[in-house]
């Protein structure tokens, strides 16, 4: 029997659909959450990214303003805005779009973000409170994974998860929520040596690898959760994720789809931390 669909564009819009009664409750009280995007040169996927990002704070009701600078401005420049940024109570969230021109320090960039401001949770506080299970701000893209597998009702504890990809933007977060839940989890990547002697073990998998068609369905055991973080572009122009889905879709309970599976709720948790670090404030 053919999977389940977990339809990520319903998800997200039930997700916003919250949000913006929460919004109304903070305007009540003369808030309106605010989001700031610090972009740096002129990435053509980062411009797609934000684009989506500040059309998103449109439509549930926040403020959100962009600040991009040319990709030769002095890094203590950036570090500037950053800091007026802190300092700016109309604001509530910011974000650091990456990736950076090389040279640029991305780290003294991140860590000059007010830790109560840091909606993307990639300050190393954050990334600490993560590992020891205390997270303040989850990164927004596990966020969104682990907030589908609930409103699909997939219990988590117990279960086994493999993590295809280790990045600190996906893989390495999402492994450590998952265990924060109590599964037992194995991070794979791309020197893992017999990547299927893992996949095939999963109940969830969890792919964020950025290859079309690494995971194929005889890596994946019956039944089992398949959730697709990649985004590839393959040279006809479609966007495809790393899962072989027409395939995989025979042998899954549930799977997600490229587009319209994790993609959309990425956007939509930022709009949520954003929402949280105002609604603290008011604490
Ligand atoms: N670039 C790709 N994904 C992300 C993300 O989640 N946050 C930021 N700031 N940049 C990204």
């Amino acid at each position: 029997m053919a999977a389940k669909i977990i339809d990520g564009v319903a998800v997200a819009a039930k997700v916003r659909a919250g949000y913006r009664a929460r919004v109304e409750g903070l305007k009540a009280r003369g808030v309106v959450p605010g989001l700031a995007v610090v972009m740096v040169g002129e990435n053509p996927a980062s411009q797609v990214y934000v684009g989506n990002k500040v059309k998103a704070c449109r439509e549930v009701g926040l403020h959100s303003e962009v600040h991009s600078f040319p990709a030769d401005t002095p890094q203590e420049e950036v570090l500037q805005a950053i800091q007026a940024l802190n300092a700016d109570p109309a604001i509530h969230g910011i974000i650091v779009q990456l990736p950076l021109p090389p040279h640029y320090n991305m780290r003294r960039l991140l860590e000059a973000i007010d830790l109560s401001k840091d909606v993307d949770g990639f300050h190393l506080y954050n990334v600490g409170g993560l590992v020891i299970g205390e997270t303040v701000f989850p990164p927004c893209t596990p966020y969104g994974v682990q907030v589908l597998l609930e409103h699909a009702g997939i219990p988590i504890e117990g279960q086994n998860v493999v993590v295809v990809g280790a990045s600190n933007i996906v893989g390495k977060p999402m492994a450590l929520m998952l265990l924060a839940k109590e599964a037992t989890v194995a991070i794979c990547h791309v020197k893992t040596r017999e990547l299927a002697q893992f996949t095939i073990l999963a109940d969830i998998l969890v792919v964020a690898a950025g290859r079309p068609k690494l995971i194929t369905a005889p890596m994946v055991k019956r039944g089992a959760v398949v959730i697709d973080v990649g985004i590839n572009r393959l040279p006809d122009g479609r966007l495809v994720g790393d899962v072989d889905f027409d395939a995989v879709k025979e042998k899954a309970s549930w799977i997600t789809p490229v587009p319209g599976g994790v993609g959309p709720m990425t956007v939509t948790m930022l709009l949520g931390n954003t929402i949280a670090a105002a609604e603290r404030q008011l604490e």
